[in-house]
């Protein structure tokens, strides 16, 4: 059969491939050390599970944008985590944040603009709807992150007329590189978002997994009227697969909205009914919900830097984690050694380490880097969630203090990961 022209050029999301394959090579007996998908390991809330089995008896299609009841929960969380006011009216519900970004993006008008790094789907999104797409290149000596300089160059370069609207997808903490921005940074960059006529995507479905020394700022408290907010349960509260997604927009923007659910209306009609009850339960602030996020992220925090420190041991660069569980590190100031090896783009590091060491990652390459950039994203979250919170908990001090000896209790995998990696370093030491 024909494929479509919009679909001819969409392959399968690198980072869900990944964890395809990697399935595959355990099922055959072969040990790999996965760090090549993020997906939160901690076990599902006892009251979020309770509210789910309670509400299966529901079974009828309900509104697209969502049942009132949540979406007032939703409200009230964003106040009080964030301090941001966004009614009910302004708050639509979707399963997962992925195809709500999609929706706006299909709604919103204008060219789409991504750091690179970005994660894996917004550059197929816009393919898929036949947008100009431009990546804007960061660099790893400032982790990565958004300078305003090149915002405002790359907006110059490919679309200068203020009168012509743009959207700007951002994310924050960060997949791939784990960094953040601080209220100052973002404030620079609402400026220049509002004198050129950008709106901003800005996803914050890490909001919640930064790390204790970190506090998550969103632009929409610079920028309200030109900011949409993505979130949703997958990485705080572990819960992926219920596919429950969050999406606020601005104040007075009726069409947007209307076009918005006119979307979701025809591709997802509704959220699944118990998952919208069980989602209530989700957004609760006054059970101890909000404890048991704080500590799943500080179990993130504990292992994710603990990797961080032992690939700056290799003498490898990597943007310092502030959130999320993923790391970026940045092999080429080790081209030279690399290339002995016949190693000269990111697709073919992760290859290299894959095949050798059994260490799986995905090139920088899938999140929108130059191909000969050696670059990787590694994910910290191979090792049991049940296990590693609940030792958490029995000894908060002992995991904080002595990370390694936390980490090779609790996640073994990870430790090997890193063992496996310095053998590959050490490696390309005897190459230099
Ligand atoms: C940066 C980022 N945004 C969005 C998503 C998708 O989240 P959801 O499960 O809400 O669709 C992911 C999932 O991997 C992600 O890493």
């Amino acid at each position: 059969m024909d494929i479509s022209f919009s679909a001819k050029n969409i392959a399968h999301s690198a980072t869900l491939a990944m964890n395809e394959l990697i399935a595959s090579i355990r099922e055959s007996g072969e040990k790999v050390y996965h760090m090549g998908f993020g997906e939160s390991p901690f076990p599902v809330h006892h009251l979020i599970r309770k509210a789910l089995c309670d509400n299966s008896w529901r079974h009828s299609y309900l509104a697209t944008q969502g049942i009132l009841p949540l979406r007032e929960q939703v409200s009230m969380f964003y106040k009080k985590m964030f301090n941001l006011d966004y009614p009910p009216e302004q708050i639509v519900i979707g399963p997962g944040s992925k195809p709500l970004m999609f929706a706006a993006l299909t709604a919103l008008d204008g060219s789409i603009f991504l750091p690179a790094p970005s994660w894996v789907s917004y550059q197929h999104m816009g393919h898929f709807l036949s947008r100009e797409v431009h990546h804007i290149i960061t660099r790893s000596k400032n982790s990565y992150r958004l300078e305003p300089d090149a915002l405002v160059g790359a907006i110059q370069e490919n679309a200068p007329d203020s009168k012509q609207q743009k959207v700007l997808v951002m994310n924050y903490p960060c997949n791939p590189t784990g960094h953040s921005y601080d209220g100052h940074q973002l404030v620079e960059i609402a400026d220049i978002a509002r004198e050129n006529n950008v709106i901003v995507l800005s996803d914050e479905i890490y909001a919640l997994t930064h790390f204790r020394d970190q506090e998550h700022h969103s632009i929409a408290e610079f920028y309200p009227e030109g900011t949409l907010i993505t979130g949703g349960l997958s990485k705080d509260r572990s819960l992926g697969g219920y596919r429950l997604g969050t999406l606020l927009i601005p104040p007075d923007e009726t069409p947007l909205l209307r076009a918005i659910l006119a979307v979701g209306s025809e591709i997802w009609s509704c959220v699944s009914a118990p998952i919208q009850y069980a989602g209530i339960e989700a957004y609760r602030i006054d059970t101890g919900l909000v404890e048991y996020i704080r500590d799943c992220a500080t179990v993130h925090e504990v292992v994710t830097r603990y990797v961080y420190q032992r690939i700056r041991t290799m003498d490898v660069t990597c943007p310092y984690p502030q959130g999320a569980f993923y790391l970026f590190p940045d092999w080429n100031d080790r081209r030279m050694a690399l290339k002995k090896i016949g190693i000269t783009t990111s697709k073919e590091l992760a290859n290299y380490l894959l095949e050798n060491y059994h260490v799986a990652s995905l090139p920088g390459s899938e999140f929108g880097m130059p191909p000969e950039d050696l670059c990787l994203r590694l994910a910290t979250v191979d090792y049991d969630g049940e296990l590693a919170l609940d030792t958490y908990l029995e000894d908060m001090s002992s995991a904080l203090e002595h990370p390694e000896t936390f980490v090779s209790a609790v996640a073994p995998s990870v430790l090997g990961a890193c063992d496996q990696l310095d053998l590959f370093a050490a490696h390309i030491s005897s190459e230099e």
